[in-house]
């Protein structure tokens, strides 16, 4: 096995030496142009040299585009499209080299530029921002889900009082010129809306934008940029979000977001925030619905945000939270109330002191001998609860139920 693999390997090698000898010249490519096909779109495409001699071997092409960083494509076609803003010009290079072999010679660069369009820098639009957002009202089984568009920008400095921009879109091969403009205080267009675009809701390309300007004493330079849908994506928040308590166990269920990514699509962070004592429980899950357990005599706030996971779109960013929702009992009580807790309660122990010494230590424990502001929080919780159960149980049997659910209430609720 092995002696046969070395002849192969061998002959392999002869080949090679026969096909490419080290003499072989490489010419460079001709009629190398670039073209704007679209908004940010350029078409790159060269010929074979005619005089290139070939003796069988594999020619491709070694495309560098400057945009401004190098941008570098080894390829066996002579035209590729290309992506890119065009209002700094645009330029690329490319060389001719031998397919199979690494490292490849290649023949010398031949360059090809866009130039800038005319107009200053300063005239352009600046600050442009762009999102997008899927309809909330728009889908049906017959018409997939609507993605809208907003862009803002402001007005460059050196652009005349007079100017006006307009703005575009592209993504994929539909182009779009905005119609809902709102404009600042000299009547110059700063943003756009578009309520339906061609935008496709789970789409992984890019989406162009450029804002042109037109001024009667001046060229006005485009602005133009590209940007990453899962960057700009204003993910809806969850719907019909719920939240439902049975003794100490919290339900929260909610629908995905709408959204033309599917169920299987999502994160969630849930929040649940205790509102009588300060604290915010936080929790990630890709299900529809939460459950845990908390203290049922607190009153709880509940919201839930999403996000489209990484396992469907490239990480961005997550939805505003859904409308809070209330559940738990605990209302809150009138500041008279308040007062009249521990006047009730001073009432009410002082009864209980003069009904038998059986409860003495209860007594004491009330009226400490050393009065001070820094008394027992757990008596004053105690007279609290006392005033809430108002059953026919005895005071003792109450005030030591409550010193033990204070203790527990610190493990149990978070
Ligand atoms: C290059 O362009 C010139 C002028 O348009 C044309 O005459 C020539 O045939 C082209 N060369 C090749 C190899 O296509």
């Amino acid at each position: 096995m092995a002696p046969t693999l070395l002849v192969l390997l061998g002959a392999a090698a002869i080949l090679r030496a026969d096909v490419v000898p080290d003499e072989f010249s490489l010419l460079p490519p001709v009629n190398f142009t670039i073209k704007v096909t679209s908004l940010a779109q350029v078409l790159l495409s060269w010929k074979p040299n005619p005089d290139q001699e070939r003796r069988g071997a594999q020619l491709g092409y070694h495309l560098r585009i400057h945009a401004p960083q190098d941008d570098d494509y080894e390829l066996k076609h002579t035209a590729r499209k290309y992506e890119a803003v065009l209002h700094r010009g645009f330029s690329a290079s490319v060389r001719t080299i031998l397919w199979a072999q690494r490292p490849t010679p290649a023949s010398r660069w031949v360059s090809a530029e866009l130039k800038a369009p005319p107009g200053s820098p300063g005239t352009s639009a600046v600050d442009l921002t762009c999102t997008t957002n899927t309809a909330a009202d728009s889908h049906t089984e017959a018409r997939p889900y609507r993605v809208s568009l907003r862009c803002a920008w402001r007005a460059g400095e050196e652009a005349p009082a007079d100017t006006q921009y307009f703005l575009y879109y592209r993504y994929g091969s539909q182009t779009e010129e905005c119609r809902q403009y709102s404009q600042d205080s000299r009547r110059r267009h700063v943003a756009c809306w578009f309520p339906t675009t061609s935008i496709d809701g789970k789409g992984q390309d890019a989406l162009a934008v450029r804002v042109s300007g037109w001024s009667p004493r001046a060229a006005i330079r485009p602005y133009e940029r590209l940007f990453a849908l899962h960057e700009i994506d204003e993910v809806n928040p969850p719907g019909n979000v719920t939240a439902a308590m049975e003794g100490t166990r919290l339900s929260i269920r909610w629908e995905r977001p709408v959204s033309a990514f599917p169920d299987h699509c999502w994160d969630y962070e849930v929040k649940v925030a205790n509102t009588r004592k300060d604290y915010v429980q936080i929790e990630n899950t890709t299900t529809n619905k939460f459950n845990t357990t908390v203290s049922n005599i607190s009153k709880y706030r509940v919201a839930v945000r999403a996000a489209v996971s990484v396992t469907c779109r490239r990480q961005g960013l997550w939805s505003a939270w859904s409308r809070p929702i209330d559940t738990g009992k605990d209302e809150p009580k009138p500041w008279t109330e308040w007062l009249l807790i521990p006047l009730t309660a001073a009432l009410c122990a002082a009864f209980v002191c003069l009904l038998g010494r059986r409860t003495g230590h209860i007594c004491a424990k009330l009226f400490p001998p050393v009065p001070g502001p820094k008394s027992d929080i757990g008596d004053l919780m105690a007279t609290v609860n006392y005033q809430k159960t108002g059953s026919g149980e005895t005071e003792s049997e109450v005030i030591s139920y409550v010193e033990e659910e204070h203790g527990a209430l610190e493990d149990l609720v978070f």
